[in-house]
């Protein structure tokens, strides 16, 4: 078995490892805060530690490990991706990326590697935003761009973030000094699974990421009157639930006639004290936006705000529309491709270029420092589903692709 397929299955291990850990007995579920995300981060930093990286867990529940250059002054690259996963997830959404950076770390010890630059492992905490609906947490907080009034926002149970975070035992006004100061960061590297059937049909393990597309999401309540389902005539109902079925099927349809540069989705749809004999007067749903073109996704925006508003004057179902969390598209740094096309060459690997549909702890990075990312090939391209997979000899690729990316940029910067 090559060095790279050997490397690969100790990922594997790992991952699986990681994935046994879950706040549900079946599937894989570990959000941020709870005590089996603590128990996955402990896990990863145990890692960290036994690798030899200075190890920390910092005020937003981040686990970092830094590999360090003899030169004190140096500049910091970053190698990230995530290990909270969305509800009954698949095993490779984010603990890929940190577990093969963590690979790549230890093969640079092995190697007594010289390093131009610090080097810091971070798994991040919360990418998938479940349990407070706003994305990225861990990755803001690294960047210097949390927003101090996400604190506030509560979950389902109505805790409050600034509860659990504090749970953790962190101190939230050290948040800000939790950020890596921009003149100090080099740069980004993220290794995560495509989610998407491109690299699936086409057989090539592994793509570069040229841009990731733009996001909007949005919570929306629609109130009506609820009513005993057997006695108000159909004539004169508020039904908050019907009002919602017809903005769902208006948003896909909006989706459907611009699929080439949209994506809509309707992930959430909570029925306030539902019961078989009443009808529906709250609803609450989620309504996820996104397209690689920044001017088309505000146009697609307004378009389902104006429906949302049409729907609900014409069936008086009162509608309050929040959007909770918006990023631009993000163009991956040229400079740094170029080094990861080499190495994907001198892998005598076949380029094939994306632009990531899905949301990446790079985004947020991006504001303060290029980003680069490798997708790697899954099986059929599901994700945030239990049937997610990947292939050994394709980990193993990415494994090759990214030591030889790391080689260069070393040598880049000597
Ligand atoms: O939703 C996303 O794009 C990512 O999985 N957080
Ligand atoms: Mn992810
Ligand atoms: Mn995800």
């Amino acid at each position: 078995m090559s060095n790279y397929l050997q490397r690969a299955q100790k990922v594997f291990d790992r991952i699986n490892q990681l994935a046994a850990i879950s706040e549900q007995a079946t599937g894989i579920t570990r959000t941020f805060g709870t005590p089996e995300f603590l128990q996955g981060s402990a896990l990863v930093s145990g890692w960290m530690h036994d690798a030899g990286l200075q190890t920390r867990m910092d005020n937003i529940g981040n686990v970092r490990g830094r590999l360090l250059s003899k030169n004190p002054g140096a500049k910091t690259f970053v190698i990230a991706s995530h290990i909270d996963t969305v509800i009954n997830a698949g095993r490779f959404d984010g603990p890929l990326g940190v577990i093969l950076g963590l690979d790549l770390l230890e093969q640079l010890i092995i190697n007594k590697t010289e390093l131009p630059f610090h080097i810091e492992l971070i798994a991040f905490s919360d990418e998938e935003g479940v349990r407070f609906h706003t994305t990225y947490l861990g990755s803001k907080v690294v960047a210097g761009t949390f927003d101090n009034s996400f604190l506030d926002r509560t979950d389902k149970t109505g805790t409050t973030l600034k509860q659990v975070v504090q749970s953790l035992g962190s101190n939230i006004d050290l948040l800000t000094a939790d950020a890596i100061p921009v003149n100090e960061l080099l740069g980004y590297f993220e290794v995560h699974i495509e989610q998407g059937p491109v690299l699936w049909q086409s057989k090539i393990p592994v793509a570069v990421v040229t841009a990731i597309a733009g996001q909007k999401r949005i919570e929306i309540t629609l109130t009506g009157m609820t009513g005993h389902a057997g006695t108000v005539p159909m004539a004169i109902r508020n039904d908050a639930l019907t009002c919602a079925a017809e903005f769902v099927l208006a948003a896909e349809k909006l989706g459907k006639e611009n699929k080439d540069r949209l994506v809509v989705t309707v992930g959430k749809l909570d029925i306030d004290g539902s019961a078989s004999n009443v009808i529906p007067g709250k609803v609450l749903c989620s309504l996820d936006v996104r397209s690689p073109d920044e001017r088309y996704l505000d146009i697609a925006y307004q378009q389902l705000k104006d429906s949302c508003t049409k729907i609900c004057s014409e069936r008086k179902i009162q509608l309050n529309w929040n959007l909770v969390q918006q990023t631009k598209p993000v163009v991956c740094d040229s400079g740094l491709n170029v080094l990861l096309k080499q190495a994907i060459n001198k892998s005598n690997i076949e380029l094939i270029e994306l632009v990531s549909g899905a949301g990446h702890d790079a985004v947020p990075i991006s504001a303060v420092a290029p980003v680069s990312m490798l997708f790697v090939r899954c099986f059929e391209g599901i994700s945030h589903n239990p049937l997610e997979n990947a292939e050994l000899a394709d980990v193993a690729a990415a494994i090759e692709v990214s030591d030889r990316f790391l080689e260069e940029l070393i040598k880049k910067h000597l």
